[in-house]
């Protein structure tokens, strides 16, 4: 029996054995999220299950590899009164309460992403079957977005896999694989594709007892407890999110702390507490930060893959990049003048492999992708060349010039440079159309941002490969125009410039940086001088002054002349030992916060504005975009002209 027609995004059948077959295959979405209308045809199959009494119901996704990646987050932006969300909500908790009391086993089988609402779905069902496969991940990243688990998820898992295991998941925003959640409770099994209808079969034939969690796991529950166990996790949400701007986390221990022994109070007040947070400035900002995320990972064009990449320079951003290429999946050559560079550069790539991978043979791979390639035999069989030399015009050029001969026809040629113009580089060149930027941010394992540098003269076809290159290697590709410091350095040097004549007039380093962490940055920007180099920061700092007429602060030649370059020698505005900034004493702040924030921030944001004027990205978003994934701008502000929009209109 099956009716494909009564229902927009879900399919059903029943089968000879009384089976229900239940499919969510989103009509309009290439991925199943939740959306009003999703959950409210979710109970109207409530409502027939409990007509038709099959024998038990299997519930899978309909789209490949991809079971349910949570809420309909485009939902959220409606969102503004707390007591309007708070019934919708509520109907959700109430459909979830209604499958998870259907008087037949109910078992979820998960191949692919199951995140926020759908592992809420998932821990509705009685069993819950994963595909142990690369794309399956199961987690709670609401606090990303701002909020928690709102559909009974804080009970839920909490009575699945226990306090501290789901209070953990719930507050990181970090997923598991299929084994991991195996381990944890959080599913029942975590099989093979090739055995997953067996193991559906032996569900169904034999529904296996529901197993309690140890008395050991449970204890954390208990009222006694929570007050220690909540001030210790507070501590360490503390260290990570100030409570100011982001007050999921907390809204969430608070939640845990005052209902844990409550469940039907619980899920009231885990509706309650997420319709606040959900309609808070700080939810709808980050919100906003994720659909400019998307919006970077969209850039779709047809155009031919790059597989070999061949890196010039082997310093610390150009092994960086060859590592993380050969990581993604690339045939990577790294070339440097000297052999001891190169030798350090493999033994960093193993780090970041084995940190990665984890398995033997995964690391031996990626380790096989990646060649040491003095003679740069690499060049004639690449793709795409990425250089990274020293920043100096002229050692550019030559090796453009020697080079360019031997490029394959449809080779591009990139550099990585941060602040001489293209234009400047391509003279040497004979075909400067397939010449470009890709500009990656320090360290590439943790800045997502790469800027894609139009030059004058470079082409559209190798524009378009160099940006599928990108978001191949899994990083976010901003197309930005060929000018000073192209985007992201323009906007960040006048603040660090702005923090630097702060110092110049008597201000204390730590709450000039104080300030700035305070409003949000992930670290402060004398911090962020001394660990780009005070000397790199000069050389920046004197491109600049000749295009923006903006005086040199004269402490960095100072700060050089005495040996101070920052992290890399022990010591620049700080101290270091070790690579460890040494932390002074605690002292009372001075009243001048606010003053010293308007003074970092007023550069920033002009600037900001200067570059939308100007063209170098096409949109305001694209600029937030680019400072938030660039260089970590907090994020629960939505961007710099995000902020300062909302500002004026506050
Ligand atoms: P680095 O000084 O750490 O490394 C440069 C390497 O290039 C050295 O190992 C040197 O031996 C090698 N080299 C010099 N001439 C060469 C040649 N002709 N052939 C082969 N190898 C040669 O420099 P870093 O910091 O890695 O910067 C490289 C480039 O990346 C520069 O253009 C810089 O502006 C840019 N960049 C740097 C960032 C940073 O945070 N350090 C961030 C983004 C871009």
């Amino acid at each position: 029996m099956t009716n494909d027609t009564t229902f927009r995004h879900w399919h059903w059948s029943l089968d000879r054995d009384e089976i229900f077959h239940l499919t969510l295959d989103r009509a309009d979405s290439p991925q199943n999220s939740l959306s009003q209308a999703v959950l409210l045809e979710l109970e109207e199959v409530i409502c027939l299950l409990q007509e038709l009494r099959p024998q038990a119901v299997v519930l899978r996704s309909g789209k490949p590899k991809s079971f349910i990646v949570g809420a309909d987050v485009s939902e959220f932006s409606n969102f503004t009164e707390p007591a309007k969300v708070l019934p919708q909500i509520l109907k959700a908790q109430e459909i979830f309460f209604r499958l998870e009391h259907l008087p037949m086993p109910v078992i979820a089988v998960i191949d692919g992403p199951c995140l926020g609402g759908g592992l809420e779905l998932a821990l509705a069902c009685r069993y819950r079957i994963a595909v142990d496969d690369r794309a399956t991940n199961l987690g709670f990243p609401e606090v990303q977005l701002g909020i928690h688990p709102g559909f009974g998820g804080t009970v839920r898992s909490i009575r699945q896999i226990g306090t501290l295991p789901a209070l953990q998941m719930m507050l990181t925003g970090r997923s598991s694989n299929a084994r991991q959640a195996k381990q944890v409770g959080l599913v029942d099994e975590a099989v093979p594709r090739r055995v997953l209808e067996n193991a559906v079969t032996t569900f169904l034939q034999n529904p296996p007892p529901r197993k309690l969690l140890p008395w050991s796991v449970r204890l954390g529950n208990l009222a006694p407890l929570r007050p220690l166990l909540a001030w210790i996790l507070r501590r360490k949400v503390t260290a990570r999110a100030n409570q100011k701007h982001y007050p999921a986390p907390y809204a969430l221990l608070d939640l845990w702390r005052h209902y844990a022994h409550d469940s039907e109070q619980m899920y009231l007040e885990e509706a309650r507490s997420v319709a606040s947070l959900i309609c808070s400035s700080t939810a709808q900002n980050l919100v906003r930060v994720f659909f400019l995320q998307s919006q970077l990972k969209s850039h779709r064009e047809e155009t031919a893959l790059v597989q070999r990449v061949h890196v010039i320079g082997a310093g610390s951003m150009g092994r960086d990049i060859a590592s993380w290429c050969a990581l993604q999946g690339l045939q990577v050559t790294l070339q440097d003048l000297d052999d001891k560079v190169l030798a350090e550069a493999i033994a960093a790539a193993d780090k970041l492999f084995c940190k990665k991978l984890k398995k033997n043979n995964l690391i031996r791979a990626a380790h096989d992708r990646l060649m040491a390639d003095p003679q740069g035999l690499g060049v004639a069989r690449a793709d795409l060349v990425i250089e990274a030399i020293v920043e100096k015009v002229e050692l550019k050029k030559q090796l453009f010039t020697s080079i360019e001969p031997q490029l394959r026809g449809d080779a591009i040629l990139a550099s990585n440079t941060s602040s001489i113009p293209l234009e400047e580089l391509a003279k040497v060149l004979q075909n400067p159309q397939r010449f470009l930027g890709i500009h990656f941010f320090n360290p590439v394992s943790k800045m997502p941002l790469v800027e894609i540098v139009r030059a004058e003269q470079s082409a559209q076809e190798p524009l378009a490969r160099a940006t599928a290159f990108v978001q191949r290697i899994k990083r976010l590709p901003l197309p930005v125009k060929s000018s000073p410091g192209f985007l992201v350095n323009r906007i960040l040097m006048p603040y660090l410039l702005a923090a630097v004549e702060l110092v110049e007039e008597g201000n204390k380093v730590e709450d000039i940086d104080r300030a700035a962490l305070d409003f949000g940055m992930p670290m402060g920007p004398l911090e962020l001088a001394d660990k780009v180099g005070i000397d790199i920061c000069l050389s920046v700092a004197e491109v600049f002054a000749d295009y923006f007429q903006r005086p040199v602060p004269p402490i960095l030649t100072r700060m050089i002349t005495a040996g101070k370059l920052g992290l890399k020698s022990g010591q620049g505005f700080y101290a270091y030992r070790k690579g460890k900034k040494v932390v002074r004493k605690k002292r009372h702040h001075g009243a001048a916060q606010d003053l010293l924030l308007g003074r970092l921030l007023d550069p920033l944001l002009q600037e900001a504005e200067a570059c939308l004027a100007e063209g170098i990205v096409e949109s305001a978003d694209q600029v937030d975009a680019g400072m938030i994934f660039g260089t970590g701008f907090a994020p629960f502000t939505g961007g710099p002209l995000h902020y300062k929009y909302q500002a004026a209109t506050d």
